[in-house]
């Protein structure tokens, strides 16, 4: 890990902007005029490199790096920092000629091909060595260079589903895996629980992966894959991490994609100094399939209101509280089911929310469109022909905004810990993929949605690592559909003073994917035992005696001494129970149950509550309030909304207001 006081000269007073660039896609007459352009929009960051390995290697072994050379020196000259890609998410034809089994290979066993990205497989380590050596030449050669102040590793892993592989080399790798993980057969198979079905193995030679099974694979045989391709990720990134840390002291950075769990992004982001992630808000829109068209259609040109907060809150964790935007959407994009144009104001409301959560950097993608291939109808901040585009004008004002405003005064308030946090676990979303039980039980989404319900309600939530070592001075902690216990979070529910609200589903395995001899949640302390499950259809959900139902998923509970019920459902079965600081969650809360269930709790623990109309949302700074309007009408904030502010503001559509609460006047 690269020193403190190295880095600290890229942490910024106050955030800044930046762009994705790509200049081998325009004759080099333009670069210098871009550059200016660039700057003159008030743009500090400048992304290059990470698609070019066929111009910088173009035949194995004969680099190509003056054209590089010549864009670095002409960007960092016109006063812009450079954040330099490694290639590797684009091996280039060659490359594949060279090594035809290092294609990724698909669950029905079909390779994935040449003429996209991405095409790779994790376990194949030629491949590996081949990332290694491309990665130490531009290391070597622009390691030290003044203009480079950091370093993207690939582009998002993950994207276009292309963690889990089942070619021959994952299958080796995942033989090597288990055997130094169980080193003895039997254990393996007492661990599996292999006698069921006569699934015993004599070798670890005789493991195959988890695909082409006639019926669904054991469970633990799933997981421990999953497992295994979520550290073939960190391993294939560590690769080029610590060759770059022998040559560098910038800042080493990943950009993750939204709603992408197959590998541990905490893990992973150890081994990094920064976290970035790609926000492009209305494409996500499609993810709220659970939505209904008039929904869909309302937020159609601003996304969701809660999708991008929730992972500015998950990367700041991963980023251990350093992160960026790396690619913010400036317009339509290409790749949604349709792609309209954002609301006027929304680049600049998405802008300011990523800074109210603590964004270093907000970099946009890309600088000016492409007039070729795939993504050609895909929005920049310039048209083709180089006149701006959309989101041109929003970007200035965003500049010259964050350049008048105290920053100091935001800064204490955005280092400042939210008082709520919600535990959010990737080895969850493996096992209830593995297992869902039900076909619509989503851990991604279960997650989400309590995150959700807590916005409307005027929170601000901070997103946690499921090891955790404790809690700090939060007030209320949640930890839904947690597959499985550790010792940390264990000791840190014992140790904290919060609340802490724990289900549905929670601890309802053992490590090895099997059921806790105790019975789920396997936590004494809880003062429940769950004897049985249910899965609920749509159109099935089951309600609550105070309101609200149970949809998707519900516990059947035994309830312990010293525990207590405080709701039912209407069959009279427990849906809350208390024992002490804890409770236990015994369904899944629709939005009704959630917004009613998370008020008396914060009611109960005496914090402020402030009821959010729809696609209003507030983040919380020390004094500051940041609020954005997602909505598609005008809202009202402040006196009327119940919120500690004397006065009432109107904010339009794409809107946003910062809130000085002392004052009670809007700083911006
Ligand atoms: C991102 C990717 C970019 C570009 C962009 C288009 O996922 O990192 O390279 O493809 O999407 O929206």
């Amino acid at each position: 890990m690269t020193p403190d006081s190295d880095i600290s000269a890229l942490q910024t007073s106050q955030a800044q902007t930046g762009v994705c660039y790509y200049p081998e896609h325009w004759p080099e007459e333009m670069w210098a005029k871009d550059a200016a352009n660039m700057v003159a929009l008030g743009l500090s960051w400048v992304r290059i490199g990470e698609f070019a390995w066929s111009r910088l290697e173009p035949k194995r072994g004969q680099y190509d790096f003056g054209w590089l050379d010549r864009a670095i020196e002409i960007l960092g000259q016109a006063g812009l920092k450079v954040i330099l890609g490694t290639p590797t998410a684009t091996p280039p034809r060659w490359m594949l000629k060279v090594y035809p089994d290092m294609l990724a290979v698909t669950k029905d066993g079909a390779a994935r091909g040449f003429g996209s990205r991405r095409h790779y497989c994790f376990s194949y380590q030629p491949y590996i060595a081949e990332c290694r050596k491309i990665t130490q030449a531009l290391a070597k050669r622009y390691g030290r260079n003044v203009h480079i102040a950091g370093w993207q590793i690939d582009n998002e892993y993950g994207c276009h589903d292309t963690v889990i592989s089942y070619s021959h080399a994952a299958r080796d790798g995942f033989r090597l895996w288990l055997t130094q993980k169980y080193s003895k057969i039997d254990a393996l198979n007492q661990a599996w629980g292999n006698v069921f079905w006569s699934m015993d193995y004599d070798s670890f030679d005789d493991v195959e992966l988890p695909n082409q099974t006639v019926t669904e694979p054991n469970p633990s045989h799933v997981m421990d894959f999953r497992r295994y391709s979520s550290d073939q990720v960190i391993a294939f990134n560590r690769a080029q991490a610590e060759i770059l840390r022998e040559h560098t002291d910038a800042a080493l950075i990943h950009n993750y994609m939204g709603r992408i769990t197959e590998f541990d992004h905490f893990a992973f982001g150890d081994d990094l100094d920064i976290a970035s992630w790609d926000s492009y808000p209305m494409g996500f829109l499609e993810d709220r399939s659970d939505k209904d068209a008039l929904w869909q259609c309302d937020f159609m040109r601003q996304g969701d209101p809660d999708f991008q907060a929730f992972h500015h809150d998950l990367y700041r964790a991963v980023g251990r509280g350093r992160w960026w935007v790396m690619e913010q959407q400036p317009g339509p994009v290409n790749w949604a089911p349709y792609n309209p144009a954002p609301l006027t104001g929304m680049v600049r409301l998405w802008s300011w929310e990523a800074l109210a959560h603590g964004a270093e950097v907000v970099s946009y993608f890309r600088w000016r469109q492409a007039p070729f291939a795939q993504e050609q109808m895909h929005a920049g901040l310039q048209n083709p022909d180089g006149s701006p585009a959309l989101a041109w004008d929003e970007i200035r004002q965003f500049n010259r905004e964050i350049n008048m405003l105290d920053w100091q005064d935001l800064q204490s308030g955005l280092a400042q810990e939210a008082p709520i946090a919600i535990v959010f676990d990737y080895a969850s979303c493996w096992a209830w993929e593995t297992q869902p039980q039900g076909k619509d039980f989503d851990y991604f989404r279960l997650v989400f949605e309590m995150y959700s319900a807590l916005r409307k309600l005027g929170q601000s939530v901070d997103i946690i690592p499921p090891n955790v070592a404790d809690f700090g001075a939060r007030k209320l902690v949640l930890i839904p559909g947690l597959f499985t216990w550790n010792d940390n979070l264990h000791a840190a529910i014992q140790a904290t003073k919060a609340q802490v609200i724990i289900g549905p589903r929670s601890g309802s395995k053992t490590p090895n994917f099997r059921i806790p001899k105790t019975l789920p949640p396997d936590m004494p302390e809880l003062g429940v035992k769950v004897t049985a499950v249910e899965s609920l259809r749509p159109d099935a959900p089951s309600g609550l005696e105070k309101g609200g139902k149970f949809q998707i998923w519900q516990d059947c509970v035994q309830v312990q001494e010293g525990a207590s019920i405080t709701e039912n459902r209407m069959d009279g079965a427990a849906a809350i129970v208390t024992s002490g600081k804890l409770t236990y969650l015994a369904g899944w809360p629709d939005a009704a149950a959630a917004e009613r269930i998370f008020r008396d709790i914060l009611s109960q623990l005496d914090m402020s509550i402030e009821i959010l109309s729809d696609g209003l949302r507030c983040r919380n700074l020390g004094r500051y309030k940041v609020y954005v309007n997602y909505g598609s009408q005008t809202n009202i904030i402040g006196s009327q909304t119940n919120s500690d502010i004397d006065e009432s503001y109107s904010i339009t559509p794409a809107g946003v207001v910062i809130i000085d609460t002392i004052t009670s006047q809007p700083i911006l």
